[in-house]
């Protein structure tokens, strides 16, 4: 049978879980603002929020921006349902930008087409969730090129992105977005069994 995903758990991931088990904090100890302030190192991010999964950080994303009722969201149709349900719980409505054939990330030219038909009907989307799918970056340059045209925010879902880069500098800085979510689920890159982050500039 071919599994689902296979982790790879070393002798010292278990000591640090023991560690922890035998110490004065099973939550809120010293644990998570490490792991926090490590990953905001790693990825040369200003902000680094721990969450209990990708799903919370996108929806916490998205109320951080001020999507709410009405709002519209436009993200790409090749991705897990929380890319989108994040728009959702807020009251706001999804829509969709093709994607790219040759890297099955969102696609410039169908973001372009898409917001200048946008504006013409006055129905311009409040925030872009691009999918850096496989961990391979979206041109960020570009999308963030149009967010200062068209006066979008953007989210980066990077839940499969965490130690990949994106001209140069690691996906998570922020650089050419308002926040980035990485995904710690055990088919991600690296687990912490559910988990996942918030990354802001
Ligand atoms: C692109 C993408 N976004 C978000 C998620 C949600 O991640 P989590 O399981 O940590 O909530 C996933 C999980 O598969 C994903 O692949």
């Amino acid at each position: 049978m071919i599994p689902y995903g296979k982790q790879n758990i070393d002798n010292d991931d278990i000591k640090s879980v023991v560690d922890v088990m035998q110490s004065d904090f099973l939550t809120q100890g010293p644990m998570t603002p490490l792991f926090e302030e490590e990953l905001q190192s790693f990825c040369q991010a200003e902000f680094a929020v721990a969450t209990i999964n990708a799903t919370s950080a996108l929806h916490l994303a998205c109320l951080s921006i001020g999507i709410t009722k009405g709002d519209l969201v436009w993200t790409s149709p090749i991705s897990f349902v929380a890319s989108a349900n994040c728009v959702k719980y807020c009251g706001g409505e999804v829509d969709f930008v093709d994607i790219d054939s040759k890297t099955n990330n969102m696609s410039i030219d169908s973001l372009e087409e898409k917001l200048i038909l946008a504006k013409q009907k006055d129905r311009l989307p409040k925030a872009i969730i691009p999918v850096h799918l496989s961990g391979q970056s979206c041109d960020m340059k570009k999308i963030h090129d149009l967010s200062k045209l068209y006066g979008f925010k953007i989210i980066e879902d990077a839940s499969h992105g965490i130690g990949g880069e994106y001209d140069g500098i690691p996906i998570g800085s922020c650089k050419y977005s308002d926040i980035t979510v990485f995904s710690f689920h055990p088919v991600k890159i690296i687990t912490t069994c559910e988990g996942g982050g918030l990354y802001d500039k």
